[in-house]
């Protein structure tokens, strides 16, 4: 998008409380059913409801008939228990009469098929009839419910690009050369960008540009690239004519748009700086007993999109989804655990999909708060006790997390590491790369925060950069300055290799890289599936699958590891180097876990950062400060006990008293330490293993 308004000085959400609660619908019950509703709700603890995300057809039944009536009841009934409204725009999915009046605003796929009515969001981000309608519903909410006194904050459309992030209708075509003429001005600047002289593509008109459908073979990288990247901006222009409306009629109202956690699709950088707080929806998946390492990933992202303000937590499950193939429920414990890990991590709200379970439709056998029982459903009563808990950590709501480490989270490098089609390995993408060296991390003890490649990193002693496949030299210039005032910058494969237009940089790579980690990549060496390499790294050998490269060192750069198998035997394969006050690292391999938690540990130790010696993948510690107190949550996110080492005299929130030290953590346990402000948030270690 060629404007950005920015949101500087963020609206707050009004609501002076940690937020609990969820979705809820309604009008999928009859209005005997909301009465006890509302007692439940109380009884639980919840404070704030999400509605009427997809109730558009039931508030405009026919084109500009209206009926207010149900939802201005359920409004009044919900502040008149004291809980406070998140006002979906009700514009997440359209009515059935827009769609037949102009069936071609529904979207369409990559084969050319038209997506049908009988799901939701069934709309083309492009298509101006949409966008029109929208901004009407959106006006038409705002000025009803504007003056609402439950209002808390207004929730815009709902989890964008959840369905539908990609649409290659002639409506979207039309709008992608809209988008290209706005970034390359005329044809020849296009013709440029995407190197067009490769399989004779060259475009001699602006009408022959399609959006990428199927085609015989690979198609043209830098077209995949861009569409990409237009298909967020066209999401992100519809996010836009929302909240422009919303600021005409509801100045001083919060706005947000809920997240789903790491989603490739849409550039969430771009998305958080247009809303007033961020929210995200979180579906750690039960089935995988360690899901809470991304989880964590994910929530140092939301806490970092506005520059490390708290955040909300929106939507997670009481239990079991229902969206995957098989919906593993959670375990007794779980959802506490899981959702003050999600406190810890900066969010100011537990909020679930939904409240009450639902009788029919889609959704039927997804978890609730109150599931099928009633009040003795267990979701219920562990909800209720989670709700009532969460009272007791009241003092945590606007801390902010510290973290001495950051991870560059960059769309254009996810998106060409996946979108494209000729690569010299399909496995190695940026999302991969990311969690892998996330999960080291986590490993070693320490929380990271998401930063972008051209920071800014001054809050931080480490920033890791997992993978950058496109790289430019703004970006090499940032995380250089960093390095000289003694930062220590970690640089994985695959990195300043193509700049923003899929050009490989002269030379190869890493190409703005290669001044700040003093190597030469002669050539990517990826490794065939089911087969891994050895490298040799501080006295042990470990396993490097999927990739390797073929380096040089330059002088001054110190090998750490070279590979120890194949035809890279004996080269480097990961080096590190001073650079002014700091240093920079080049890890050219994929790394085991092992292997990537053993470079990991001297990168964290040589830049005076403690790191776990024993590590355990259960456990982890995260802390919020205020200006004077530290709150450390320790968390247990296994079924074994697990004992640490804890600061003397800390006090717990939840049981009230001084923790002792060693502290025992049962199955799921937390504990939420609160202590004076150190310099540093406290290292949390396990207990010296005693000897029986
Ligand atoms: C989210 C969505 C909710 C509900 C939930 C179920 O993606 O926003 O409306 O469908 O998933 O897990």
């Amino acid at each position: 998008m060629s404007d950005n308004p920015a949101v500087d000085t963020p609206r707050a959400v009004r609501l002076e409380a940690l937020a609990y609660g969820g979705d809820y619908n309604p009008d999928q019950w009859s209005e005997e059913v909301w009465a006890e509703d509302m007692r439940l709700m109380r009884e639980a603890g919840v404070n704030m409801v999400s509605l009427p995300i997809f109730s558009w057809p039931q508030l405009e039944p026919e084109p500009g008939v209206y009926d207010w009536g149900w939802l201005d009841r359920i409004l009044d009934l919900l502040h008149e228990n004291g809980i406070a409204i998140d006002l979906a725009t009700a514009t997440a999915t359209p009515p059935s009469w827009l769609l037949r009046a102009h069936p071609e605003m529904m979207p369409m796929d990559a084969d050319g098929h038209r997506l049908e009515f009988g799901s939701r969001q069934v709309y083309c981000p492009s298509s101006p009839v949409w966008r029109e309608n929208v901004a009407r519903m959106t006006r038409a909410m705002a000025e009803r419910y504007g003056e609402h006194p439950g209002l808390a904050m207004w929730h815009i459309s709902n989890e964008y690009g959840d369905h539908v992030s990609r649409c290659w209708c002639p409506e979207s075509a039309a709008h992608f050369r809209r988008w290209l003429k706005d970034r390359y001005g005329d044809l020849d600047g296009l013709n440029e960008a995407w190197g067009v002289n490769v399989w004779g593509q060259r475009y001699t008109s602006w009408d022959h540009i399609e959006a990428p459908r199927k085609a015989p073979g690979p198609i043209n990288p830098t077209q995949l690239l861009d569409f990409e990247r237009f298909s967020s901006d066209a999401m992100l222009e519809l996010f836009q004519l929302e909240i422009d409306v919303l600021r005409d009629v509801t100045p001083d109202i919060a706005v947000t748009t809920n997240f789903m956690s790491m989603f490739r699709d849409l550039d969430y950088w771009e998305f958080a700086e247009r809303e007033d707080v961020v929210t995200d929806d979180a579906y750690p998946d039960p089935a995988d007993p360690i899901s809470h390492v991304g989880a964590a990933l994910n929530y140092g992202l939301m806490r970092s999109l506005k520059g490390g303000r708290p955040w909300l937590l929106l939507e997670s499950s009481a239990s079991g989804t229902s969206w995957r193939d098989i919906n593993v429920p959670k375990g007794p414990g779980k959802i506490r655990v899981e959702s003050l890990q999600a406190v810890a991590h900066g969010s100011d709200a537990v909020m679930f999909f939904q409240w009450r379970q639902a009788k029919y439709g889609q959704e039927k056998f997804h978890s609730s708060m109150l599931g099928h029982r009633g009040e003795d459903s267990r979701s219920f009563q562990e909800t209720k006790a989670l709700g009532l808990e969460l009272q007791r950590l009241e003092e945590v709501r606007g801390t902010r997390v510290r973290s001495r480490v950051a991870l560059v989270v960059d769309w254009d490098s996810w998106w060409g590491s996946s979108a494209v089609e000729s690569l010299p390995s399909q496995r190695l993408n940026w999302a991969r790369q990311a969690r892998a060296w996330q999960r080291a991390l986590y490993l070693l003890g320490h929380p990271v925060d998401a930063v972008k490649a051209t920071g800014p990193f001054d809050r931080y002693d480490v920033v890791v950069v997992p993978n950058l496949y496109i790289a430019d030299a703004a970006q090499a210039a940032a995380l250089t300055a960093f390095a000289d005032a003694g930062g220590t910058v970690v640089v994985g494969p695959f990195s300043g290799v193509v700049d923003d237009t899929e050009k490989v940089h002269d030379g190869g790579a890493p190409g703005p890289f290669r001044g700040l980690l003093g190597v030469e990549v002669d050539e990517q060496w990826p490794v065939n599936d089911g087969l891994a390499e050895i490298v040799a790294y501080g006295g042990r050998a470990y396993d490097s699958p999927i990739w390797g490269e073929w380096i040089e060192a330059l002088d001054g750069t110190e090998v750490r590891g070279s590979y120890a198998s194949g035809e890279l035997a004996g080269l480097p394969a990961v080096t590190s180097r001073p650079v002014g006050a700091g240093s920079a690292w080049y890890v050219s391999c994929v790394l085991d876990d092992d292997g990537l938690v053993a470079v990991l540990r001297d990168a964290l130790t040589e830049a005076g950062l403690p790191a776990r010696d024993r590590v355990d993948v259960h456990l982890e510690a995260v802390t919020r400060s205020s200006d004077d107190t530290d709150y450390t949550f320790v968390l247990n996110h296994g079924h074994a006990p697990i004992s640490v080492e804890v600061p003397a005299g800390a006090r717990d929130l939840i049981t009230g008293g001084t923790a002792a030290s060693p502290l025992t953590l049962e199955r799921f346990g937390v504990a939420v330490l609160a202590m004076a402000r150190a310099e540093h948030a406290p290292f949390i270690t396990l207990a010296p293993e005693r000897l029986s």
